[in-house]
Order: structure tokens, then C-alpha cells, then sequence
């Protein structure tokens, strides 16, 4: 099990939106040192700089997405699916040897809530083929809305699948899981982030027709 505390810096790669905004505050409230990045420096730095005015005494600063990505232990990717390549592209030099965790969940198409698959088999297994063996990739929060994540104090009702090639990687993924206040279920290989990029499909559909916004998973008989 990985220690939250060992984790180290976290870099939130298009944290000023609203998924990566929710887990940076989420985050930092947990007691990690967290960073924003952006594609500019100054509204990472604005960004962050609100989060600390809401949050107080928290490790969280702001920066461009590749000073983030330099500086951090974890990186996390939190961007449209349009511009994870290109967004990773000018990321790539601060990933080498790293674990990346993607939020990125394609929504392609006119309607939202009908799953086309992206041309790689996943957004996360197009991050792999990209970065290459030096940086692992790991999938994870595909389920969590940002809705939720935006009170610090709500409780979130979904469980959170995280697909990777190695356990101890997923780990991390598990860990930052924990410090969001939800519980992470290693939920297999990069292969299947398929699936769970799928779910978030799945979801859109289920909350259209329930008219709700809090539609989440929850995995049974496990003892976790
Ligand atoms: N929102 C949800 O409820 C939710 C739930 C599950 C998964 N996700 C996934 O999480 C990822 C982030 O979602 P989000 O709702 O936070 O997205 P977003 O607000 O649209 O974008 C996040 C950040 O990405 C950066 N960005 C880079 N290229 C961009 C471009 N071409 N157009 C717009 N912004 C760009 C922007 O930061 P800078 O301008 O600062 O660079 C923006 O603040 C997505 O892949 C989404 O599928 C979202």
C-alpha cells in the first residue's frame, strides 16, 4: 500500500478546470503539496492562488503545465480528450521515470452519453503509446464528476476504478483516491481503461435519464 505521504509533489496538468481544480483543493486539504498547471503560468498561479484564499494554510502553488510537470513526483492529466496530445507533447520533457494518472474521459461525438471508443482503444492507452516505456501510465476518476468535487466537504458516493500495467503504480492512483475522500479499486490492466472511459458514457445517460447529477459506481463483494 502506498503511503499518502509519500506520494510526494502532485502536478495537476490543466488544474484550473473543473475536475482538476476539485482534486487539486481535495488534495491539498489532505496535506499534500500540490501544483496547477496551465498552459499559462500566470492563471495557474490566479488559480491557485483562490484555492489558498478558500482553503487556507494548504500546500498548493501555480504553474505552467510543463513546470509542473517538472517538478512534481505524480503527475495527473486532467484535459479535454481534444488536447491530451498536444497537451502531453509539451509536457514531455518533465515525465520521464514518472507516473502519470489520466482523468481524461473521450466524450466523442454529438451525444454525450452514447460511448465511442477513441481510435487508440482509450485516451489512456493513446497516453501510453505517446510518452513511451519511460513514463506509466495509470487510469483513474474516469466516474468522478466534477460536480461532486467541487465541496470540499461532500461525501462522494462512488468508488474510483484505476487500471495500470503494474500494482505498485495503480497504487498511487489508490492513494490519491484516499486523500479525495473516495475509494480506489484496482480494476486491472491500461486495457481496460476502455471500459471505465466507457462508464463515464454510461453515466451522462444515466443522470439525462433520472434527471440527477449524482449517478457514481460502486463495486460489491470485495474486502477493500
Ligand atoms: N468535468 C467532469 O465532470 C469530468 C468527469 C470525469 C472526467 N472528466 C475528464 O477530466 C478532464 C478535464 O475535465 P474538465 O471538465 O476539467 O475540463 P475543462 O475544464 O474543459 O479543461 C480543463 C483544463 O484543460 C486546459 N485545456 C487545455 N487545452 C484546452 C483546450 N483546447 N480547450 C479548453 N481547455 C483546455 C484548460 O486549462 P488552461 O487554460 O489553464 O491551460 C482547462 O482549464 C477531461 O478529459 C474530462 O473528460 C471530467
Amino acid at each position: 500500500m502506498t503511503d499518502m505521504q509519500s506520494l510526494g509533489v502532485i502536478a495537476v496538468i490543466g488544474g484550473t478546470g473543473s475536475e482538476g481544480s476539485g482534486f487539486a483543493m481535495r488534495w491539498a486539504r489532505a496535506g499534500l503539496d500540490v501544483i496547477i498547471g496551465s498552459r499559462s503560468s500566470e492563471k495557474g498561479q490566479r488559480v491557485a492562488a483562490e484555492l489558498r484564499q478558500k482553503l487556507g494554510d494548504v500546500r498548493l502553488r501555480g504553474a505552467s503545465n510543463l513546470e509542473a510537470a517538472q517538478m512534481a513526483n505524480v503527475v495527473v492529466l486532467s484535459v479535454p480528450y481534444e488536447s491530451q496530445e498536444a497537451i502531453i507533447e509539451s509536457i514531455k520533457p518533465g515525465l520521464a521515470g514518472k507516473v502519470m494518472v489520466t482523468v481524461v474521459a473521450p466524450l466523442l461525438g454529438e451525444k454525450k452519453g452514447r460511448y465511442t471508443p477513441a481510435p487508440g482503444g482509450s485516451a489512456a492507452m493513446e497516453a501510453q503509446a505517446q510518452v513511451g516505456h519511460e513514463t506509466r501510465v495509470v487510469a483513474a476518476f474516469q466516474n468522478v464528476s466534477a460536480h461532486h468535487l467541487a465541496d470540499p466537504e461532500h461525501q462522494i458516493d462512488c468508488d474510483v476504478l484505476v487500471c495500470g500495467n503494474k500494482r505498485a503504480d495503480r497504487e498511487i492512483a489508490v492513494a490519491l483516491a484516499k486523500a479525495a475522500g473516495m475509494r480506489g479499486v484496482h480494476a486491472g490492466a491500461l486495457q481496460n481503461a476502455a471500459v471505465v472511459e466507457g462508464l463515464t458514457a454510461v453515466l451522462i445517460s444515466i443522470n439525462a435519464i433520472y434527471k440527477t447529477r449524482n449517478a457514481g459506481i460502486r463495486i460489491t463483494g470485495i474486502d477493500a
